[in-house]
């Protein structure tokens, strides 16, 4: 399928987006001592807009640490996690947050967890920024989350389908797949 014939819907524009991501970081800053490092992990690929402007947000001392995951072909989500790009530093005993784009079946941010939490961190907060509550087949603990979206298929800041519209600058529903 061509790009151009998927029709898109936008769903959260550049300034809902914002408003949120900000009261995020805001809520972030706030957990923690003035002098507490935080570790942001940016989970690849698709939390890369959402991270740069959360850490924005987030008034603190910030380290930033990427992790790659894959987990999704196409419109439905594989069931597998596989790990494409480890921490290059260890997370022991740090105050860890951890970004995603969006939480669907589950299965992705609980791999993520477990794995995290394997590391012994002094302390675990998940953030997401979108939430699909009736798309999830494991539960998992959700500090933070942008907004519970309804079960359909979106693009945009970050988000992508086969691998395009990650550019978008604001999150569409794509309307003629699923
Ligand atoms: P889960 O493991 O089913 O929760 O899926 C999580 C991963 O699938 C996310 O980190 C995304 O990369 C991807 N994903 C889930 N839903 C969507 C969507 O609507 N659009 C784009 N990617 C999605
Ligand atoms: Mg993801």
């Amino acid at each position: 399928m061509h790009m151009e014939h998927l029709k898109l819907s936008p769903l959260l524009k550049e300034a809902a987006l914002a408003d949120r991501v900000n009261a995020i970081g805001t809520a972030i800053k706030e957990q923690f001592k003035d002098d507490e490092e935080i570790v942001a992990i940016c989970v690849l690929k698709g939390s890369f807009m959402f991270f740069s402007d959360l850490i924005r947000a987030i008034d603190s001392n910030v380290i930033c640490e990427f992790f790659g995951v894959s987990s999704y072909h196409g419109a439905s989500s594989s069931g597998e996690v596989k790990l494409t790009l480890d921490l290059n530093t260890p997370i022991e005993n740090k105050n860890v947050v951890l970004v995603e784009d969006i939480v669907d079946t589950g299965l992705t941010m609980n791999y993520l967890i477990k794995n995290i939490s394997a590391r012994s961190p002094k302390s675990l907060t998940t953030v997401t920024l979108l939430h699909k509550p009736a798309a999830k087949k494991v539960d998992c603990k959700l500090d933070h989350v942008g907004f519970e979206i309804e079960n359909n298929f979106v693009v945009g800041y970050g988000l992508d389908y086969l691998g395009y519209y990650r550019n978008l600058p604001y999150i569409a529903e794509v309307q003629n797949i699923n």
